[in-house]
């Protein structure tokens, strides 16, 4: 079976969306220190992108959760494979994320950084399924890169079986 990827965000419109991301960021967190964290694998990319952007003081820790195999399914799921390496609380810590689709990962993981209570807690993604959540995802999602329709997408660290990470773009497989 081929699989064939076709071009759904190009590497341009990503990167200007992220820099437009990290100005309304600058903006909102204006006399404040962000700690960011990274959602690994898929917000790597994004993470760095959106930093380099960044003019407010900037701290990072990375941390591992999945709700999904190595399929394009919901397992429903989620563990914390890699925990973070410092504490947050009262740290004005912003997640950032490379999609939300059910919405299960981060419903479950606000709660578990909120509990360790950070002076604020934020979320940004470069994408987002707003047709694919289910009711019990009740996240508030605050910097959206761009809302995409319901279509399994590839690259800028978004992987499928983890292949494709490495793409500089958004594409949609095809099979
Ligand atoms: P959720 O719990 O269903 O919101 O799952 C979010 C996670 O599923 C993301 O962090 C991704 O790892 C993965 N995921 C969801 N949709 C896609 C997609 O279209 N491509 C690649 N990974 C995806
Ligand atoms: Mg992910």
């Amino acid at each position: 079976m081929e699989t064939k990827i076709s071009v759904l965000l190009s590497q341009e419109e990503v990167e200007k969306r992220i820099v437009s991301m990290a100005e309304q960021i600058n903006q909102d967190y204006q006399g404040k220190q962000i700690h960011l964290i990274g959602i690994l694998k898929g917000s790597v990319f994004i993470v760095c992108e959106l930093a380099k952007y960044l003019t407010v003081p900037v701290t990072m820790d990375f941390m591992s959760v999945s709700s999904y195999g190595d399929g394009t399914e919901s397992s429903g799921r989620v563990k914390i494979a890699k925990d973070l390496d410092e504490g947050i609380e009262g740290r004005d810590v912003l997640v950032v994320e490379d999609i939300i689709d059910s919405g299960r990962t981060l419903t479950y993981l606000m709660k578990v950084l909120l509990a360790r209570n950070p002076a604020s807690l934020k979320l940004c993604t470069l994408l987002d399924k707003p047709d694919r959540r289910v009711p019990e995802a009740d996240v508030t999602v605050d910097y959206v890169g761009f809302a995409i329709p319901d279509q399994f997408v590839v690259g800028y660290g978004l992987d499928y079986a983890q292949k494709y990470r490495n793409l500089p773009y958004i594409g949609v497989v095809e099979e």
